[in-house]
C-alpha cells in the first residue's frame, strides 16, 4: 500500500519524507476554521496549513503583516478540531521569529496552545538561524522561498522570484543551506519551473510549490482560491476547482486527485 493509500494513519514528518521517497504527490491546503478543515481531511490532503493568508481571505486585509500570534494560535485550534489524518502546520507572523527567544517562544505557543505539528518561517537573512535553533529544541520545520509576502513592502509587489541567474543561485545556495540547519519541507512560492525542479532534485526534504510548476514534489492552494472566494484578483496560479463541481467536497476532492496524478498545475498555472 502506498503511503498516499493508506488513508487510516495519520501523516507525520516521516510520512511526508516516505511520500517524496517513494515518488508520491503530496496534496495540501490551507484552511482556517474546523467545518473547512474536515472537509480537506475526509478529502485526503496530505497536510492542511493554518496560513497568515488568513489576514488577507478571512480577515479582509490587504497584507499578511498585520496578522498576530494569538490570531494563528486561535485559528491553528479550530483547524486542530477538524483534522483526524491530515498534519497540522501553522505560520509564524510577520517579526514572530526575528529574535530567537522570540522565534523559539512564538513556536512553543503556536504547537502547545495551538496544536501545530509543523510551524512555517519565510525567507530573510535570519531564517537559517532560527531553522537551526528550532531544529535543536525538536520543533519541526518548513521554510518559505521565493516570494515570500511577509516581505511584500520589500518586493514592492507580488512578483516571480528567481528568474535572474544570480537570484536563482542565491536560492539554490538557500534552500541547500536551510536543509542542512534541519529544514523538514521547503516551500516554494511563484518560482520558475526549471529552478523549481533543480532546487527539488538537489533536496533530500519535500519541496512543496504555489506557482512553481508541476516538478515538485507535492503543491498547496490557498482554499478560498480553490473555492473562487477569495477577496480581490485571484493569482494566476490558483485555479478555481469550484467551476465544474456540484459541491465544495467534489472541488476539493478534484484538486486533490489533480495534484496526485500530476495533472495540476498545468504551464497554464505555472511560470518560466
Ligand atoms: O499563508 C499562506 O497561505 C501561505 C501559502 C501561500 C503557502 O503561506
Amino acid at each position: 500500500m502506498s503511503v498516499q493509500t493508506d488513508t487510516s494513519s495519520k501523516v507525520t514528518n516521516a510520512t511526508l519524507k516516505l511520500m517524496k521517497e517513494g515518488g508520491e504527490k503530496i496534496a495540501a491546503m490551507t484552511a482556517y476554521d474546523a467545518a473547512f478543515a474536515m472537509v480537506l481531511d475526509q478529502a485526503g490532503v496530505d497536510f492542511v496549513l493554518v496560513g497568515d493568508s488568513v489576514g488577507m481571505v478571512v480577515q479582509g486585509r490587504e497584507t499578511t503583516i498585520p496578522v498576530t500570534v494569538d490570531e494563528i494560535i486561535y485559528h491553528t485550534q479550530l483547524v486542530s478540531r477538524g483534522l483526524s489524518r491530515a498534519l497540522l502546520m501553522s505560520d509564524m507572523p510577520f517579526m514572530s521569529y526575528s529574535s530567537p527567544h522570540d522565534c523559539l517562544s512564538n513556536a512553543a505557543r503556536i504547537m502547545k496552545e495551538g496544536g501545530a505539528a509543523m510551524v512555517k518561517l519565510e525567507w530573510g537573512e535570519l531564517e537559517i538561524d532560527m531553522v537551526r535553533r528550532l531544529t535543536e529544541c525538536g520543533v519541526p520545520v518548513c521554510a518559505h522561498l521565493g516570494l515570500t509576502p511577509q516581505a511584500i513592502h520589500k518586493y514592492g509587489g507580488y512578483k516571480v522570484q528567481g528568474r535572474e541567474a544570480a537570484a536563482a543561485d542565491k536560492m539554490l545556495e538557500d534552500a541547500a543551506a536551510l536543509e542542512v540547519a534541519g529544514a523538514d519541507l521547503l516551500l516554494l512560492e511563484c518560482v520558475p519551473t526549471a529552478l523549481a525542479r533543480q532546487i527539488t532534485e538537489n533536496a533530500k526534504v519535500p519541496v512543496i510549490g504555489i506557482g512553481a510548476g508541476p516538478d515538485v514534489d507535492g503543491q498547496i492552494l490557498v482554499l478560498y482560491d480553490v473555492l473562487d472566494i477569495a477577496p480581490g484578483k485571484r493569482t494566476r496560479f490558483s485555479k478555481n476547482y469550484m467551476e465544474g463541481s456540484n459541491s465544495i467536497q467534489n472541488a476539493v476532492g478534484k484538486y486533490i486527485s489533480e495534484v496526485k496524478d500530476g495533472a495540476f498545475p498545468t504551464e497554464a498555472y505555472s511560470f518560466n
